[in-house]
């Protein structure tokens, strides 16, 4: 049997800043506590609100110094503390933590993984919980269904394709927000798609082809209020990238309650993509050691999917990164 693995690399930081804080380090591993298990991470997500919180700008995010990058994961359970089922050596699992993915092993509870099916890959897995739970959190805040014509701000990015993909699962009309790049993406995946900028609400009128616009979900940053309003949408059909934010710290909450609604959206989640009610789209894979240049690409705001880490890479075969492809057109 392998050896139970006694350390990890983990990405840390000790002061707050760009990417230039961030290091690997190896670190002791203890075995796994009561209801943990130790996970081969193989894959992880990046997030732009990781970035905000190792900038400072989350002045009230309260973890010890040195503070650990990366909050969702897929990979293997590679040991077991007691009472870890349904979890046992072997198990292929997604999770999530608070922060600490961005990592060769972490001992995780057992309350913060769901399996992974055979039909997601571990990529898709590994990029799956924070931007994927904030799409479906906000999807079920406004009750997005088959009556709704609803417009999603930045529909080719992390969290947008998916909550896009999984609105159009729910019967929705989606009217999506993207460069010109991105049409055929949309197109591709059923969503309008219409160009961000000057004159946006004549041009989703246009799009809605006279159905009357039902939601407005702002994920690009901005308020959205003024759209919102030149759309006819009471404040309760529009959510803000203010509204997401919140969502997103919500679930990075390491209270039992939040860890127990984090994992059920996971849990759905994976049921929703073995099912392809949405499938995550991959817009750049880094090794661990590089990933600076990780976060350096996402914050290019050009992302088309997720932008992730992986673990045990076996090539140096680069993939054109969504960022090339949009400086090369342009
Ligand atoms: N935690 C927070 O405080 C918070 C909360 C919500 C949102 N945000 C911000 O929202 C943004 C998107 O989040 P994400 O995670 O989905 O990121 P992402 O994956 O980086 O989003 C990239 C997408 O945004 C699109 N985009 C670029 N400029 C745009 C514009 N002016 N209007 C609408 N879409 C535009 C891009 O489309 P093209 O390539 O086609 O241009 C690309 O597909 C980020 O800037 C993030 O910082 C922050």
């Amino acid at each position: 049997m392998a050896k139970k693995p006694d350390q990890t690399t983990t990405v840390e930081y000790d002061r707050a800043g760009g990417v230039e804080v961030l290091e690997s380090r190896p670190r002791p591993l203890p075995p796994p506590g009561h209801r943990e298990v130790t996970v081969r991470i193989i894959c992880a997500g990046i997030s732009h609100i990781d970035g905000f919180i190792r900038s400072g700008n989350e002045a009230d995010w309260d973890e010890p110094w040195p503070r650990r990058s990366g909050s969702d994961f897929s990979g293997v359970v590679v040991a077991v503390g007691d009472q870890a089922a349904p979890f046992r050596v072997g198990s292929d699992v997604i999770g999530h933590v608070r922060s600490g993915a961005h990592a060769t092993f972490v001992n995780v509870p057992v309350a913060a993984l769901v399996p992974k099916p055979r039909g997601v890959s571990w990529e898709a897995a590994g990029g799956m919980f924070l931007a994927g739970a904030t799409a479906l959190d906000i999807l079920d805040q406004l009750k997005i269904g088959p009556s709704d014509t609803v417009v999603i701000s930045a529909a080719a990015g992390g969290v947008g394709s998916i909550q896009a993909q999984l609105a159009k699962h729910r019967g929705a009309t989606v009217i999506g927000t993207c460069g010109d790049r991105n049409f055929d993406y949309l197109r591709q995946l059923g969503i309008k798609p219409v160009r961000y900028g000057d004159g946006i609400a004549d041009r989703i009128r246009k799009a809605a082809a006279g159905a009357p616009i039902t939601a407005l979900i702002d994920n690009f940053g901005q308020d959205g209020s003024t759209l919102a309003e030149e759309l006819g949408l009471p404040e309760k059909r529009h959510r803000s990238s203010a509204d997401r934010r919140e969502t997103e710290l919500r679930l990075l909450q390491a209270d039992p309650e939040s860890v127990a609604y984090g994992t059920q959206l996971l849990s759905r989640l994976a049921v929703l993509a073995q099912a392809r009610g949405f499938t995550l789209l991959i817009s750049g894979l880094y090794p661990l050691d590089e990933i600076r240049e990780a976060y350096a690409d996402l914050q290019k705001l050009h992302s088309r999917g997720k932008v992730l880490i992986g673990t045990n890479m076996v090539t140096t075969f680069r993939t054109l990164r969504a960022r090339d492809v949009h400086e090369a057109a342009g």
